[in-house]
C-alpha cells in the first residue's frame, strides 16, 4: 500500500482536483483506492456525492477528535474499488481541538494501524494551511505529492512547503519522501506555464511528472456532476491527463520498490 499526501498549503492549486481524479483512474485501473478528506472545507466529499453538515454521517472528525475508529467512517463512492473518509465543514474547529493534546501531530497515524493490507493507496486530500491536520497527513503518509499551480509564478511557498516536509521527516516521520511534483493548470500557449514548469525540473529533477494536467473547463465543471473528470467528460483533456498521471504513477512502480506503510 502507497500512502500519499496532496498537499501544498496554497488554495486553489488542484489538490481535490487531483485527489479525486487521480484516485478514480487508479481504481478504474483496478487498484483498491482509499480517499481521506482532511479539508474543513469538504470539497472532496461533496464532489463524490456525500453530505458535508455535521448531522449527516461520522466523518474525519469524530476520527481525530473522538474514540472513531477509521474504518466506522468509510462510505462507498458510486465507483468500484474507490472509497472515501468524509469531512465535515466542524473540521476547522479540530485544529484547535488538537492544539492541546499531547501526541496530536500522530493521532492520524495511529488510526491508520492495521489498514496497510486493506488497499493499494490512500490519498490524503489536505487543507490549504501547515496546520496540524496537515502535519498529521504528513506523519500518516510515506510520500507527497504536491499539485503546483502553473498558471503563477508562485514558487516561494515551495521553499515553505519543503522545509515543513523536511523538518517533519527530520522530528515526526523519517520516512517521508516527496515523490512527485504536478504541474497543474497548464496553460501550453503561455511561456509562464512553461517556465514554471522548466524551474520544478531544475529544481526537483524527475520528481515533477512527465504528464502535465492542462487548464480544462471540464475539470472546472467536474465537481457539479459528482463524477470524476474519466466519467464526466470522457475523452476531454481533463480525463486524458489525469489518465496519463495515474498510468505514469502505476509504471513507477516497476522500477522503484515504495515502502508499506
Ligand atoms: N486543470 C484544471 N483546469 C481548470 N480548472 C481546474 C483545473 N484543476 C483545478 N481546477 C479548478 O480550480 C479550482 C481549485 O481546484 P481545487 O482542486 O479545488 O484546489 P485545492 O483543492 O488545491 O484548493 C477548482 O474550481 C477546480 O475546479
Ligand atoms: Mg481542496
Amino acid at each position: 500500500m502507497r500512502s500519499i499526501a496532496i498537499t501544498n498549503q496554497k488554495g486553489g492549486v488542484a489538490k481535490t482536483t487531483t485527489a479525486v481524479n487521480l484516485g478514480a483512474c487508479l481504481a478504474e485501473r483496478g487498484r483498491k483506492v482509499l480517499l481521506i478528506d482532511l479539508d474543513p472545507q469538504a470539497n472532496l466529499t461533496s464532489w463524490l456525492g456525500f453530505g458535508t453538515e455535521s448531522g449527516d454521517a461520522r466523518s474525519i472528525y469524530d476520527v481525530l477528535v473522538g474514540e472513531t475508529r477509521l474504518d466506522e467512517i468509510l462510505r462507498d463512492s458510486k465507483l468500484d474499488r474507490l472509497w472515501v473518509a468524509p469531512s465535515v465543514v466542524e473540521l476547522a474547529g479540530a485544529e484547535k481541538h488538537l492544539a492541546n493534546e499531547v501526541g496530536r501531530d500522530t493521532v492520524l497515524k495511529k488510526k491508520l494501524e492495521g489498514m496497510a493490507g486493506e488497499y493499494d493507496y490512500l490519498l490524503f486530500d489536505c487543507p490549504p494551511s501547515l496546520g496540524v491536520i496537515t502535519i498529521n497527513a504528513l506523519t500518516a503518509a510515506r510520500e507527497v505529492f504536491i499539485p503546483v499551480e502553473t498558471k503563477i509564478l508562485a514558487l516561494n511557498g515551495l521553499v515553505t512547503l519543503t522545509h515543513t516536509i523536511q523538518l517533519v521527516k527530520e522530528r515526526l516521520n523519517p520516512s517521508l519522501e516527496i515523490t512527485g511534483i504536478i504541474a497543474c493548470m497548464y496553460d501550453g500557449r503561455t511561456n509562464l506555464s512553461r517556465e514554471v514548469v522548466d524551474k520544478l525540473r531544475q529544481h526537483f529533477g524527475d520528481k515533477v511528472f512527465k504528464t502535465t494536467i492542462r487548464e480544462n473547463v471540464r475539470l472546472a465543471e467536474c465537481p457539479i456532476s459528482e463524477l470524476p473528470i474519466h466519467l464526466y467528460a470522457p475523452g476531454s483533456a481533463g480525463a486524458r491527463d489525469y489518465e496519463s498521471l495515474a498510468d505514469e504513477v502505476i509504471e513507477s512502480e516497476k522500477t522503484r520498490a515504495y515502502e508499506d506503510r
